[in-house]
């Protein structure tokens, strides 16, 4: 129940405002002497102080100042209560916190409507005051929580950048592990062109020594014109240009395979491809023809140059037209000797249907490759061939060759009748 205490000089006035609160529904207590103030609150708490501004010993104002500074009691809602109407003083009063004034003589129905405002207010500030307080731990918490946040954040910060370095760190070890792999690649690729240079050796020996067999003929010839003292100049200037064509043929073969073997890093440059497929029989070409393996070679005219490394290319088609002989010849082997006609490889070079690439077959007439083999021609030392004719490099040198180009090599048909190759190189958008 709502206790309001009063505090007044006068015991008539003190009757009166009990007698009214009783009948408002409040319990009341009161203080004669402004001394009694602090000890009554101190034993009990009130909901409102009704408090005489005119009092001998300590006046009203000078006890709502008190009370106002009291940290216990400076919530207490005070209504002042005056004998004479000093708008200054009143101002004063509400100055120092009171919460309203009451005129003397008091009238029930003002005394009634002050008090109720007053407590009404009151309660409005507490809710107030403890919405300020729930906010305020809920604030707190927050703040709490943020920090709690902002610590998980650094944390996890700190462990990312920890992954990150990690991460650097393995990517610049890996960039050298690949590094070291692809020099180890391109030592790799140069020696397995080496290893087929020496395998072409005895092939290079017939390249050379078709032109030195007509070269000789024709000195022979001449010197024949000569000693008959023929002096047919017409004739001994055939002779010469004849000697002439086949020693230029020769350097020709000579000057290519020296190019061929010295470059070992990878060198881009426009490339016409059909041209690359002609220079590998400047080294080859004798040497089927003497193994009576006919060359039959359909060379799209018009298929635009791309950037590549010839000499990289050449090797990978030479591997084919080894490969490709080898497999010819392996099949003589088997059949009967009588059977031995013609066979033959076809090479076709064009542009791919959506004009994205090139495309260049390699057709033979030869064994064709097993159906447990198919898959295992591209691994490095795969060979079906007696020691010391191949390595098995071939093809795994030859699709990294191709993979560098950004290109594909591919077995694409292969059975009883022969073995194609399909290579697809990318053509650059334009
Ligand atoms: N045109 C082909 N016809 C039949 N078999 C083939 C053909 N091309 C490749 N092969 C098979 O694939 C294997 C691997 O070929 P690859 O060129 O990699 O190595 P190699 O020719 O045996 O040795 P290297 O090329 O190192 O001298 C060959 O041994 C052969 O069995
Ligand atoms: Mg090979």
């Amino acid at each position: 129940m709502t206790k309001i205490l009063i505090v007044d000089d006068e015991p008539l006035t003190v009757q009166q405002v009990r007698d009214l609160i009783t009948g408002f529904g409040y319990n009341s207590k009161f203080a004669l002497k402004p001394g009694y103030l602090f000890p009554l609150l101190e034993q009990e708490g009130f909901d409102l102080i009704l408090l005489d501004i005119n009092m001998p010993e300590t006046d009203g104002i000078t006890l709502l100042r008190q009370l106002k500074m009291h940290p216990e009691y400076q919530d207490i809602p005070v209504i002042m209560l005056t004998g004479m109407a000093d708008d200054q003083l009143l101002a004063d009063c509400l100055e120092c916190g009171a919460a309203d004034f009451i005129n003397k003589p008091i009238r029930a129905i003002v005394l009634k409507a002050r008090i109720r405002a007053a407590l009404t207010k009151q309660g409005y500030i507490r809710k107030i005051e403890q919405q300020k307080e729930i906010l305020e731990q809920q604030t707190e918490e927050l703040k709490t929580y943020r920090k709690h946040l902002e610590d998980l954040v650094r944390e996890r910060t700190a462990k990312l950048r920890e992954e990150i370095d990690e991460h650097r760190r393995t990517e610049e070890s890996l960039q050298n592990a690949y590094k070291e792999l692809q020099n180890t690649q391109a030592q790799l690729v140069q020696s397995a062109k080496l290893a087929s240079i020496g395998e072409l050796a005895s092939g290079m020996a017939h390249e050379l020594n078709q032109p030195l067999t007509v070269i000789r003929m024709t000195a022979q010839i001449t010197r024949r014109i000569l000693l008959k003292n023929e002096s047919d100049s017409d004739k001994l200037r055939k002779e010469i240009e004849m000697i002439e064509k086949n020693t230029g043929r020769m350097m020709n073969i000579i000057n290519h395979l020296r190019i061929f073997s010295r470059q070992s890093q990878q060198e881009l440059s426009p490339v016409n491809i059909n041209e690359v497929i002609e220079n590998c029989f400047l080294m080859i070409g004798e040497q089927l023809r003497l193994h009576s393996i006919e060359i039959r070679k359909k060379l799209n005219p018009d298929i635009p140059k791309i950037t590549a490394d010839a000499n990289q290319l050449e090797q990978v088609f030479l591997n084919l037209l080894t490969n490709a002989k080898d497999a010819i010849e392996e099949k003589r082997t088997r059949s009967e000797p009588l059977s031995q006609n013609t066979e033959r490889i076809e090479i076709i070079t064009g542009v791919s249907e959506d004009r994205r690439s090139l495309e260049i077959l390699f057709k033979d007439m030869g064994t064709g490759v097993s159906s447990e083999n198919a898959d295992r021609i591209f691994d490095p030392f795969f060979t079906t061939k007696a020691a010391g004719k191949g390595t098995g490099l071939g093809l795994s040198i030859s699709h990294g060759i191709v993979t560098n180009h950004k290109g594909k090599i591919e077995l694409a048909e292969t059975g009883p009748a022969g073995t194609t190759f399909r290579i697809i190189l990318p053509l650059e958008e334009s």
